[in-house]
């Protein structure tokens, strides 16, 4: 088998509105991302397929080229037959595919056709494939695909929060995704100018996905009470925290809605876990080092419930960098480790917990009724002055959200 070159260029294709092809031509890949010449790849145009072993080695019009594993390629296949037409999801599988020996060995394909479009394999079973040539530019092996996602952003010296108004959010695409921007971008965001009106928390979350419910139970609310279980229900006030690191997973993403803020103090205040901790990490590395490897004891208990994990304040991926803060010292267990160890991790948490109050990165506000904050409770920490309850009510509304949703809901905008 040589090289087989594209023959004349073929008419462009256009995606639909939900990336379907508009002409019976295109190459349907059942997949909704964009993904076509001209859209998401210009001058993705294929210009050559040449075998080598195992693997066929494309190149575009763009100079670009790829080296794909003939196993991925049939296993890629998006016919009908491999690919369940209306759900998407993948219906071939390599275990039960007697063609494996051969793909594995690099004999596995008949026919090659290479149009600027598309590529088309006729493999030795007779199975027919076709591929997109932008979807297959886009997916070329080693270069990943492009994340629809803004990276995290750390807050520096004088980081204000967005702001969306309200009625942006819930009226246009354009408002809703500034604000799951500036959620999963920042760990922060605001709403503004929204009703005075019970519920609206959950109207807001029912545009992302649904809410993550608790031990707390779904939409819970904030305000003083006469038999607390929890310190957001008391007038006290909480020094920065995370909610709920006595779950093996938090909840990711906390919406809190101010429907009153009469009471004299009960100020918000939140700083951005990560960018402390990256300050800790230059500033005294050692401390930084007993928070990331030192698992410690969360655990809330109440009379029906007692939820506890040991995970370190600081989680790191693997690449060292910070991927989850737990801090919240009234759910902090007890400290059980051995004693030598116990007064290193005091002084390192010391030391963090200064990094967490620097006023450089603190963002302080006062919720006014109609406001809404948003923000990535597993980064970004928040807390609240003490308030006095004889002058005035206080009364917020929240609800947790999967991170998933927000995601979500920005990939589908961008279709
Ligand atoms: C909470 C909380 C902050 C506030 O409910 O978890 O921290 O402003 N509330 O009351
Ligand atoms: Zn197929
Ligand atoms: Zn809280």
């Amino acid at each position: 088998m040589s090289a087989i070159d594209a023959p004349e260029k073929a008419p462009a294709h256009d995606n639909g509105p939900f990336g379907e092809p508009t002409d019976d031509t295109a190459v349907e890949m059942a997949e909704l991302r964009r993904y076509r010449r001209g859209e998401a790849t210009p001058d993705s145009d294929l210009i050559a397929a040449e075998p080598q072993g195992r693997r066929l080695s494309l190149r575009w019009a763009n100079g670009d080229t790829g080296e794909f594993p003939l196993m991925w390629l049939r296993d890629h296949c998006a016919c009908a037959a491999c690919r369940h037409p209306m759900t998407r999801e993948r219906l071939y599988k390599l275990m039960d595919d007697p063609l494996w020996a051969s793909l594995d060995r690099g004999d596995a394909v008949a026919q090659i056709d290479v149009a600027a479009d598309r590529l088309t394999l006729v493999w030795a079973d007779g199975h027919v494939s076709r591929f997109d040539a932008g979807w297959l530019h886009q997916r070329r092996p080693g270069h990943e695909l492009e994340s629809l996602l803004p990276p995290a952003r750390p807050w520096c010296e004088g980081f204000r929060p967005e702001h969306v108004a309200h009625a942006d959010f819930a009226e246009t695409d354009a408002g809703r995704t500034r604000w799951v921007t500036a959620v999963l971008r920042d760990g922060l965001a605001l709403l503004d100018d929204g009703p005075r009106e019970l519920e609206t928390v959950s109207r807001i979350a029912e545009r992302i996905g649904p809410m993550r419910s608790t031990n707390f139970g779904g939409r819970f609310d904030v305000q003083s009470k006469p038999n607390p279980n929890n310190a957001a229900y008391t007038a006290i006030g909480l020094e920065l925290h995370t909610d709920l690191p006595n779950w093996r997973q938090p909840p990711d993403i906390q919406l809190l809605y101010c429907l009153e803020n009469a009471a004299q103090g009960g100020e918000s205040s939140f700083t951005d876990g990560f960018a402390a901790a990256e300050a800790l990490r230059l500033r005294a590395p050692e401390a930084f080092q007993i928070l990331a490897r030192t698992p410690i004891d969360f655990r809330f208990q109440d009379e029906g419930h007692d939820i506890a994990v040991r995970e370190p304040i600081i989680d790191l991926d693997a690449d060292g960098r910070p991927r989850e803060i737990r801090f919240n010292n009234w759910i902090r267990d007890t400290l059980s480790l051995p004693a030598d160890v116990i007064e290193a991790w005091y002084a390192a948490y010391r030391e963090f917990w200064q990094e967490l109050r620097d006023p450089a990165r603190r963002v302080e506000l006062t919720l006014a009724p109609g406001q809404m904050v948003a923000f990535d409770n597993r980064r970004v920490l928040h807390g609240r002055n003490a308030f006095d309850p004889n002058t005035g009510k206080r009364h917020l509304q929240g609800l947790y959200l999967d991170r998933d949703m927000l995601e979500s809901h920005l990939r589908v905008l961008s279709r």
